[in-house]
């Protein structure tokens, strides 16, 4: 029996997300935290393994809801964002648009579900394109569109204005991906949800130190909230990862401290490549600097080689690599293997 012949068309045609284990000595290709929670993880020891969790999330909802200054109804949690990107193609269906280079879940799960994809190419700046994202819309006109901002892999926030003339124009939901806010100068967009009845705000936890949760949350009118919970799986959201998050949110001055750390780290990365002869790094308001390389592919294989990983995005991005901020031990030990990469190539 050919089991391919019995794929859906859409998920015949899909690759998986590559989200394989590589062994190495500086772990720099996931745009992760380096520093952990390890103490809210005794928070864990009072559960009872043989109950369901919460499924509503109250206690880390509530926390939560406090620390954003919003209603309870107006959170959704997700077994990480991914989750609500699923559920929200699920709810709304396509077109599915986003500007391309992006995250890539937004068009593997709009694939997946069978829906169609307008991909809009970003300018040369890597800011929104706001007359070709206008003609997409009117044409198009999506159901769902989807705006990293910071944009992974480029790094760069959109510009605030061209990001609400994409919301005014759309008959249909905006979702601003703000899965790396946190590391960002401008303010997101959470002062403007009461504006916008049609904008969802997606975040994380995990860029700033509990990737192993799995937690992501989008913040919307209650109306949309309402809906998107309808497809939303039981329990999503298991016991101990709500115990460990509850707990780690009331650590903020240490979420904080670590999240300055990784700034202040960004710009010493972001100056050491910017002194790399054949190597030009694109700012960032991230946790990650997307860099151009003379041969990438050399390049990423001759940091592995020295037990350094970053990604490799030739694919997406003509030329270019990307690193996460990481300690600075590791950060100094990524910029001194690349100058000698670089010096070897001449
Ligand atoms: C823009 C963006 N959104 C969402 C995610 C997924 O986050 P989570 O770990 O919450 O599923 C990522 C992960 O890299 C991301 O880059």
């Amino acid at each position: 029996m050919d089991i391919r012949k019995l794929v859906k068309k859409e998920v015949a045609g899909l690759r998986a997300y590559n989200a394989k284990e590589i062994p190495c000595r500086i772990k720099l290709d996931a745009n992760e935290s380096p520093y952990g929670f390890a103490d809210a993880v005794k928070a864990v020891s009072g559960i009872r393994t043989n109950r369901y969790p919460d499924p509503e999330a109250k206690t880390l909802r509530q926390l939560l809801a406090k620390d954003l200054g919003v209603e309870t109804g107006n959170i959704l949690f997700g077994n990480g964002s991914d989750e609500l990107i699923y559920y929200l193609i699920t709810t709304f269906g396509g077109p599915v648009s986003y500007p391309v280079p992006t995250f890539s879940m937004y068009g593997i799960i709009g694939q997946a579900l069978g829906e169609e994809k307008a991909e809009v190419p970003l300018d040369k700046e890597f800011d929104l394109d706001t007359d070709t994202f206008m003609d997409a819309v009117r044409k198009r006109k999506p159901k769902l569109i989807f705006l990293s901002s910071p944009n992974n892999p480029t790094g760069n926030c959109f510009s605030t204005d061209r990001i609400l003339k994409v919301l005014e124009a759309s008959r249909g939901i905006v979702v601003v991906d703000e899965a790396y806010q946190p590391f960002s100068s401008e303010k997101g967009m959470l002062p403007l949800l009461k504006d916008y009845r049609n904008l969802v705000i997606m975040r994380t936890l995990s860029k700033i130190g509990l990737a192993a949760l799995r937690l992501g949350f989008m913040i919307a009118d209650p109306g949309i909230i309402c809906e998107v919970n309808k497809v939303r799986l039981p329990f999503n959201l298991n016991a101990l990862s709500q115990a460990v998050a509850s707990a780690a949110l009331k650590r903020k001055k240490e979420f904080r401290a670590s999240i300055r750390t990784i700034v202040s780290e960004r710009g010493r990365l972001l100056e050491g490549l910017a002194r790399i002869e054949g190597v030009m790094p694109f700012p960032s308001e991230a946790n990650f600097v997307l860099l151009r390389v003379d041969d990438p592919d050399r390049v990423y294989a001759s940091l592995l080689r020295e037990g350094i990983l970053v990604r490799n995005l030739n694919d997406a991005v003509k030329g270019c690599l990307r690193v996460t901020v990481g300690t600075p031990k590791e950060n100094t030990a990524f910029l001194k293997a690349l100058k000698k990469i670089a010096r070897s190539s001449k």
